[in-house]
């Protein structure tokens, strides 16, 4: 990427107006007031407020010298821009950004550990907050891991999940292994400033596989985050290997002291890079929240011109799911912004559907399906009258196994060649009946889908933005909508915010 090319003619005043005038700019999902927003950083739930920190960059929507942007929120939905919390800086080992990482509680104090880049290299930072979360100091210590492992050669080293585990600190820290594969780097300290290593929790095998599998895993590991759900140890990373693979997958399985224990491997979004380095947190109420970014899918160009790239998702919940994968839904407090409701009596699916009451770039769709062995619906969204744009979430029933595909077709969701119209797929169990319960979230160019549990993400950018607002449904063999309600989703800004609050 050019950053030069993209910052030049935009930098300043006039970029979070640019970017709030934008058709394609979703609003309901929370974005960047302008600029470049990537990974989700440092979520939690803290006193009662959400903290979403994230990969920002305030000068162009470009990867460049990143900073970390914050935004808070009683209730996931709306969101308040916070002071950017770190700045490259000047001189010592972020000065060339300030890469992903979490918020800890130290015993009541705030503490971000982060990666700090220099050149090529990049290593675990240490800040500490005021106890309003507003205002950060670096540790005077930093970097407080001065280099990766020796002994191993390490082809990247980055990215932090950090708990506490009885009167200790455990790190995990992401990497990849020349000629093996990604892994995982186990760490355990005392105060969060000097850490030993224990070793490799996991590592991938990057000789199965090849860049074309889905499920490949990688040269390195983004972004690794170890929670539980229900009965079940999850590891999450971000499979990427330069060029050609960008992924977000998990293990499930058994962390057992210094070990993970691997039983399955799952995709964790049938989008792929639409929602990618996802993070999560544990609130409150002892929900698993995940957020992930939806990158761009448009030209650098028309990117430079919008005056803003990045899209954070909408806050997920993750449980445990009956097939032992996880289940993945937008948190029920989304609820909140849902507004005209259209509630369409149940029907059979014919060859031609059009839901006319239904219309908007705005919508939260909720249906429930039922389809025979081998039956295919198809649910249109950002229609043109004309049809000649349109992307459609298609749903295939197994002939013989009780499952099917989640398929999101976008080849004509925009006629400008510069979009990436690329299909998504991946595997969709069945309810009992042949039942789906379908959810697709539609915010301008950001799409979120959730079908029994399992998620795809994507962008769409129709160059009629305008125009392509409607809604159809078509079947081929027999299924039944037994339910669809919709509604206009709310927006949840109102205007240009400070690039630099
Ligand atoms: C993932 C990632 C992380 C890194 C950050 C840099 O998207 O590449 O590995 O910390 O983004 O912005």
């Amino acid at each position: 990427m050019t950053h030069e090319l993209i910052a030049a003619p935009l930098t300043g005043e006039g970029l979070a107006e640019r970017a709030f005038r934008d058709p394609h700019r979703p609003r309901f999902h929370f974005t960047s007031p302008g600029g470049w927003l990537n990974d989700p950083n440092g979520l939690s739930h803290w006193n009662g407020v959400y903290h979403l920190f994230y990969q920002y960059n305030p000068l162009a929507p470009a990867h460049h010298r990143i900073h970390w942007g914050h935004a808070t929120s009683t209730d996931l939905v709306t969101w308040t821009d916070e002071p950017v919390a770190l700045v490259p800086g000047t001189t010592g080992p972020d000065r060339d950004g300030c890469w992903s990482g979490v918020l800890v509680d130290d015993g009541g104090v705030p503490t971000l550990v982060y990666s700090g880049r220099h050149g090529e290299r990049e290593l675990p930072c240490v800040a500490t907050g005021s106890p309003d979360l507003r205002h950060w100091t670096k540790d005077p210590g930093n970097p407080v891991i001065p280099a990766p492992p020796t002994g191993v050669d390490v082809t990247a080293y980055r990215d932090h999940c950090v708990w506490r585990e009885g009167p200790v600190w455990r790190q995990l820290v992401g990497s990849g292994v020349r000629g093996r594969g990604g892994t995982a780097f186990l760490y355990e300290s005392e105060d969060l400033r000097h850490w030993r290593y224990v070793g490799p929790l996991l590592t991938g095998d990057a000789a199965h596989g090849t860049p074309a599998d889905l499920d490949w895993t990688g040269t390195m590991w983004e972004c690794v985050d170890l929670f539980r759900v229900g009965d079940v140890d999850v590891l999450a990373f971000s499979a990427w290997d330069e060029g050609t693979t960008f992924h977000p997958l998990y293990w499930t399985g058994r962390y057992t002291a210094d070990r993970f224990e691997p039983t399955a491997l799952h995709r964790l979004d049938y989008g792929r890079n639409y929602f990618y380095a996802p993070q999560s947190t544990l609130d409150a109420h002892g929900r698993r929240i995940m957020f992930g970014w939806l990158q761009e899918g448009r030209g650098e160009e028309a990117t430079a011109r919008a005056g803003w790239s990045g899209v954070m998702s909408l806050p997920r919940l993750v449980t445990q799911g009956a097939d032992g994968a996880l289940a993945q839904t937008p948190v029920p407090e989304l609820e909140k912004l849902r507004r005209d409701h259209v509630a369409v009596a149940p029907f059979e699916a014919g060859p031609d559907s059009p839901l006319d009451a239904i219309r908007g770039d705005q919508l939260d769709l909720e249906a429930t399906l039922r389809l025979a062995p081998g039956a295919t619906v198809r649910l249109a969204v950002r229609e043109t009258p004309d049809g000649a744009e349109r992307t459609v979430v298609e749903v295939t029933r197994d002939t013989t196994s009780p499952s099917g595909t989640l398929r999101l077709h976008r080849e004509a969701s925009s006629l400008d060649p510069d979009v990436d119209t690329a299909p998504r797929h991946g595997e969709l169990p069945f309810g009992a009946d042949g039942t789906v319960e379908l959810r697709v979230l539609v915010d301008h160019s950001a799409l979120e889908i959730f079908a029994n549990g399992r998620a795809l993400t994507a962008r769409v950018y129709p160059t009629r933005p305008d125009a392509a607002t409607g809604v159809s449904l078509t079947a081929v063999g027999h299924a039944t909508v037994d339910r669809l309600d919709a509604w206009r989703m709310a927006p949840i800004t109102t205007g240009p915010r400070p690039l630099w609050p």
